[in-house]
Formats: C-alpha cells, structure tokens, sequence
C-alpha cells in the first residue's frame, strides 16, 4: 500500500485543476493517511527533482474555486523528447524517461497521479509500461478524450464561449453586422457546437465538418431577407473548409493553431453584403474559476483517483459514465472523441436552421 503520493497536472490547464488538487489531497490524507505531494512543473519537475510540495489539509484550503493550477504545467514536457539545446543553436531531443522513474524512486513518490490530457495520458502510459505506478485523471477543456462522457473545464469554458456570444449579439443588432466568433477546439468541435446552441449562432463551424463558405453566406443572405440584419457564426479554430487546410503557425514546440476565425471573417465579408467583425476568444476560455458543476466533477475525480491508487490500478484513467465513476485503460482513453457529424446533436442544431457549411 503506497504512502506517500505525488500528483502532477500535464499540459494546458483547465478549470478545475485545483479542486482535483485538493480533493485528491483530502481523500489521501484523511481516507488513507497518506502524506500528498504535489510535483511542480508537470513532468519536467519529476525529471529535474524539483522540491515537492505538501498538500495537506490547511494547504489545500483555498484551492476549489481557484482557477489555473497551482503546480503548474509544462505544456509539452514530455521525458521521452527532452529538449537540450547545443551550441550550433539547434535543439536535441533526448528520452529521459529512465531518469523521470529514478527521480520518483529518489523522491519516495510511492504512486503518482497525473491530470491530463491525451498528451500527459500517453507519456503516463509509457512510463506505466516501464514499470510506474501512475493513473490518471482526464483534462482538457476541448472534452475530446474518449470513455470519459465529460471533462472538467469545458463547461466552464462553454460558459465564457456563450457569455461572448451574448454580448455579441446585441452589438451585432446595433450595427448591423455578422459577427464571428472564433472558440478554441483543435480536433474536436465540442465547445463550437455546444456554445454556438447555447447562444443562438447561425452558423457553427467544427473540425469533423469541412465547410462551404457559400452555404454560410448563403444562411447570412436568407438571415437578411428575412429582416434580420445581423447573425453569429461559431468558427472553432481547428475548423478547415471543404479541400483546405486548417490555420496555423509553425512553432519550433509544433503547430499553433488559430486564424481561422479571421479567413472566414473575410471570406463572409466578400460574398454577404454586411459588416463582419471577428473576435478570437482564446485563452480567455481556459482561465477564471471553474463553474459549480466543474468543480463538483474536478472534486469527484480527485477523490475517487485516490481509490485507484489504493486498489494499485496502475495505467488506469478514472471516467465519468453516465451518472457513474468509472475506471479505464489510459491506453484506450486518449482516442480523440469527436463530434459525430451525423448524429442528434448535430442534426438538432440542423432542424433549429443552424448551418455547418
Ligand atoms: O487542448 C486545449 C487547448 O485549449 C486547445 O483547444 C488549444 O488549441 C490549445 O490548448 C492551446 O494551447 P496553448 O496554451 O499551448 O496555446
């Protein structure tokens, strides 16, 4: 039975991070006696031996409404590509992965827990492989990981994505305009379709569905005729029209997307006859303080991931199944989960006049 466990949160944050860090701390401390750590800095502080924390019962105390996490992240720290820059100026990937498990050994992490996305659930596998006694706790706002029906911090998120399309609306009718409004979603238009339902779009734009531009300035055209003379359209930023690509920069840490909001935005100023205005929303949909309802999820999974530790179910992720904590592999849990372009959601949003293009 371990002792002493370490937690660590692993790329992008979402709201909600916290409330797992202090619900995971009070189940282990109270439940089992065990003392909790918190590892700074995601995997790069596992590799670098950084000071653990203490999370005990009085540090905790403030966490479940805080937004962010108050380990931190390494947004792409991964011990199996370890960036090491040389002198000619360029950068070696080395696999430390050997030294990461070594580090939890020397720290005497007897288990770990990771909050993650598809990303930190894939390094935690591997090093599950190598013998790590890790689980898993499912992160991202884009709710795109599979098994799990939800993730915390994307109901958050769907709040802010539905408050911007809110505020849109009414100066969209003062001035007559199309408004676009581009929302994170880099492989999954969860937060696209939700939000764009939520706050009445006319058009929602997601990654599964390549879009026409035409059919869009096409629903802008009826919208007018009909004596409305402004709309909203939804663009997540991985959306791509029929035959193109997606919008993004090249980073030296990989792609960045974002842009597409913009190209729609003068595609639809060419062909409608109206005054587009585009507004990214960005990061702005990751921070603040998490919703009640993702704080009442972060704290389930918290808590709960505390039990796997102790029933030594090393690989396995914790899940929302319908009304239900589940377990289940990691290995199987990081499959993207995407919208279905044929299934009731969509087509719902399809029978209320909303068009995908
Ligand atoms: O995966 C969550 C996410 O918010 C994506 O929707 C977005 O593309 C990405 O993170 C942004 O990452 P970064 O914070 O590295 O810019």
């Amino acid at each position: 039975m371990p002792k002493r466990v370490g937690i660590l949160t692993g790329g992008g944050d979402a709201p909600g991070l916290n409330a797992v860090i202090r619900a995971a701390a009070l189940t282990a401390t109270r439940v089992y006696g065990w003392e909790m750590m918190g590892v700074l800095e995601g995997f790069d502080g596992l590799y670098h031996g950084l000071p653990l924390i203490p999370l005990t019962e009085q540090n905790v105390r403030e966490l479940l409404a805080r937004g962010g996490t108050v380990l931190g992240a390494a947004n792409r720290g991964s011990p199996f590509a370890h960036p090491v820059p040389l002198p000619d100026g360029t950068i070696r990937y080395d696999d430390v992965s050997h030294v990461a498990i070594s580090r939890m050994k020397d720290m005497g992490l007897d288990a770990l827990i990771v909050a993650g996305g598809d990303g930190t659930m894939a390094i935690a596998q591997k090093l599950v492989e190598m013998g790590a006694r890790i689980v898993g706790v499912p992160k991202t706002i884009d709710n795109d990981l599979s098994l799990t029906d939800v993730t915390f911090g994307f109901e958050t998120a769907i709040n802010t994505a539905t408050e911007a399309l809110d505020r849109l609306q009414t100066t969209a009718e003062s001035h007559h305009r199309v408004m676009v409004l581009e929302v994170m979603g880099r492989d999954a238009g969860w937060i696209a379709l939700h939000a764009g339902v939520a706050g009445a779009a006319d058009a929602i734009l997601i990654p599964e569905i390549p879009f026409d531009i035409q059919i869009v300035c096409q629903k802008i055209q009826q919208i007018q005729l009909s004596g409305r003379h402004h709309s909203l359209i939804v663009v997540a930023e991985g959306a791509a029209p029929m035959g193109g690509k997606q919008s993004y920069t090249r980073r030296e840490t990989g792609v960045r997307l974002g842009g597409m909001g913009h190209l729609v935005g003068e595609l639809l100023a060419e062909c409608a006859a109206a005054e587009v205005r585009v507004t990214v929303l960005g990061h702005v949909q990751r921070g603040g303080q998490p919703t009640p309802y993702d704080r009442w999820l972060a704290t389930r999974f918290g808590s709960a991931v505390v039990h796997l530790v102790a029933q030594e179910k090393w690989g396995q992720m914790i899940a929302l199944q319908g009304t239900r904590m589940v377990d289940v592999p990691m290995k199987a849990a990081m499959r993207l989960k995407r919208v279905d372009p044929a299934g009731e959601t969509v087509r719902m949003a399809r029978d209320l006049g909303i068009v995908f293009g």
